[in-house]
């Protein structure tokens, strides 16, 4: 179906007072984006509970000093590479360095690269951002 349909949903009036709460906190522009957004979500989550190609981005913080640690980082990237689509290194201050690890596969394969990059000895912090390649969602 393509176009815009519109569509009515019930809510109870405490619900709809909590949530328009949050859609001004969020700084959507109207009730209809941030529906939008919420749809988005729920649809990209679903992605990666699936067999599907997936997008995300994997960021990394960790003291570039400590023996090794990078060495370790790069070798795991390596054996991961067919779903490593581009790193971005950023030095943060003299000790700290922030790497942002894009990836783009299957959920499980991109799951198992950032279970052995939190296995890294030293790194500070780690998360996972789930996207979608956009095939699916439209
Ligand atoms: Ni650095």
């Amino acid at each position: 179906m393509s176009g815009v349909a519109r569509i009515g949903v019930s809510l109870a009036g405490d619900l709809l007072e909590a949530f328009d709460a949050w859609v001004a906190r969020e700084g959507y522009a109207t009730r209809s984006e941030a529906v939008k957004e919420l749809v988005r979500q729920a649809l990209i989550r679903k992605e990666w509970a699936g067999r599907g190609e997936v997008a995300g981005a994997v960021t990394l913080v960790y003291d570039h000093h400590r023996r090794g640690l990078a060495n370790r980082l790069v070798g795991v990237q390596h054996d991961f590479q067919k779903i490593v689509v581009s790193v971005q290194h950023v030095h943060l201050d003299h000790h700290n360095c922030l790497e942002v690890i894009v990836v783009k596969g299957a959920a499980g394969k991109i799951q198992g690269l950032l279970g052995k990059l939190k296995a890294v000895k030293g790194i500070k912090h780690s998360a996972l951002v789930t996207m979608t390649t956009g095939k699916e969602i439209p």
